[in-house]
């Protein structure tokens, strides 16, 4: 059965690059190429120099394991001691930028900021530094999933002190690396935070009370988000000039059909999905979607809750939160066609709030990567930026992760054809006057892919993870990118 679906895949692959058109358009100079990762997924060193316990330590540490393969991040790609080698890979692309991660519990073993770890300073230094030497742009995401497990003693994400802590944090993190860090991302992927980890168990601290723990969650991440926004704004912004942006994961949802109920369901699974996290910083009015807040609000009516599941913002802390970004951060992978009628309650994964009940289905023609969610969808990025620019306006936008899995092998034409293709649809964007600066691609390398373990694989460089010493090796893909890259424009 399987030798049949690789077999189909490569087929569809085949017949799909043909269609991909050769455009010859080019990128700007000043447009930024870069790669993406995470503390948690590469640097192992789980328990070393000081680190403090997250909540991925605690979750995979879980007998039984709850990981499909049962392997966990203690060593990983082992990046944390291997900076000249990740950052040779760097050169060796050609990248302009690269995205990584803090570990929280690294610089503030505790979570708290009484007790900070010299050690886990030193690292980031210098990682950023030997970047600096090439001249390699740090994208610096505060917080990728791995909360330390303290903080989530005490509620994590539920307790709206989550705020206070992370503003804490965050004056850390500028203070010591602002000097040379100019964008700085507060949270990566809301919707994966809160409702994979509060509103379900697919992510940890996998609290699973859903319908509630995911709103409030979401209301006090913006919140906080909002707090270190403000935060280098007031204390940091004039000495050190940078910017402070989220990134949001944001695939296409478009309506299987033209009819106003597909378009409806489209919309509510928009605002579910990503709406939740975006308009409360991104759109003009703020606070929550306005028909998934009707919607919340019925549904609660109708269960015998005397107030709606989801929070309300006060005018204040809507206008606070409103508006508290310099861009605009989207993790982009793939589409899917809504139904109001047609495949309900079918999602490959538990991708839905209980809240609205809507059909997703991809074209058959799709290629499947390794993972069972992603899909090659030719024209998302397009469809999804052109929109985002209608509903929020003119932001400078960066797709701050985009890309393709695999089982593994150094042969990776899918991987190449996913990016051809995903950048056609970039240039399409730009084309239509959307400001996206730039583009990384996840990842430089693979590495521990949450609740799939080292199963999937989304390297560019492949690792061996059966290697002590962690091998890497560019996949075809890795020399297909660094001529993109070089050449600016998209060779097919
Ligand atoms: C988005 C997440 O930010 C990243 O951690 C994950 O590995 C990729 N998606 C692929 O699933």
């Amino acid at each position: 059965m399987k030798l049949f679906v690789a077999t189909l895949g490569a087929v569809l692959l085949c017949s799909h690059a043909a269609v991909v058109k050769q455009s010859g358009r080019s990128f700007p100079k000043d447009f930024l190429f870069g790669t993406a990762t995470a503390s948690y997924q590469i640097e192992g060193a789980y328990n070393e120099d000081g680190k403090g316990e997250n909540i991925w330590d605690r979750l995979t540490h879980q007998d039984p394991s709850p990981i499909r393969d049962h392997s966990n991040g203690d060593i990983a790609a082992d990046s944390y001691h291997k900076v000249e080698r990740d950052v040779e890979m760097m050169r060796e692309l050609g990248l302009d930028a690269y995205r990584f991660s803090l570990s929280w519990s690294r610089i503030l073993p505790t979570g708290f900021s009484d007790q900070i770890n010299p050690a886990g300073v030193d690292y980031y230094n210098r990682l950023i530094n030997e970047m600096l030497k090439y001249n390699i742009e740090p994208l610096v995401t505060l917080y990728h999933w791995d909360l330390p497990q303290p903080l989530q003693d005490l509620g994590g994400f539920a307790n709206p002190l989550i705020g206070q802590w992370f503003e804490d944090y965050a004056r850390v993190v500028y203070h010591h690396f602002g000097d040379r860090v100019k964008r700085f991302i507060t949270f990566n992927e809301p919707r994966e935070i809160c409702f994979e980890g509060y509103g379900s168990t697919t992510k940890a601290p996998a609290i699973n009370a859903t319908g509630i723990a995911e709103y409030i969650c979401a209301k006090n991440l913006v919140t906080a988000h909002a707090n270190a926004y403000y935060l280098y704004n007031n204390e940091f912004k004039a000495s050190q000039g940078g910017q402070v942006g989220i990134t949001i994961s944001i695939n296409w949802f478009g309506a299987k059909t033209d009819s106003a109920e597909d378009e409806a369901a489209a919309e509510l699974k928009r605002q579910a999905e990503w709406g939740l996290y975006a308009e409360p910083i991104f759109s003009s009015e703020g606070g929550f979607p306005k028909e998934l807040v009707q919607r919340v609000g019925e549904k609660s009516a109708q269960q015998g809750f005397p107030r709606s599941r989801m929070p309300e913002f006060t005018d204040e802390e809507r206008e606070y939160v409103r508006g508290a970004s310099d861009f605009f951060g989207v993790n982009h992978y793939t589409g899917s066609d809504i139904s109001a009628t047609e495949n309900l309650g079918q999602h490959p994964v538990p991708s839905m709030l209980d809240d609205i009940n809507v059909g997703s289905s991809t074209p058959a023609e799709w290629a499947p990567s390794a993972s069972v969610w992603l899909k090659l969808s030719p024209d998302s990025i397009y469809k999804t930026f052109t929109y985002l620019k209608n509903r929020f306006g003119d932001w400078e936008f960066y797709i701050t992760e985009n890309g393709w899995s695999t089982e593994g092998g150094l042969d990776d034409d899918g991987r190449t054809l996913y990016y051809r293709t995903a950048l056609e649809s970039v240039l399409d964007a730009m084309d239509a006057g959307v400001n996206i600066k730039g583009y990384m691609a996840w990842s430089l390398m693979d590495n521990f892919e949450w609740m799939e373990g080292y199963i999937e694989r989304f390297g560019l460089y492949e690792v061996d993870f059966e290697d002590p010493d962690r091998k890497r090796t560019p996949r075809q893909s890795a020399f297909v990118y660094k001529k993109i890259i070089k050449d600016r424009t998209i060779d097919h």
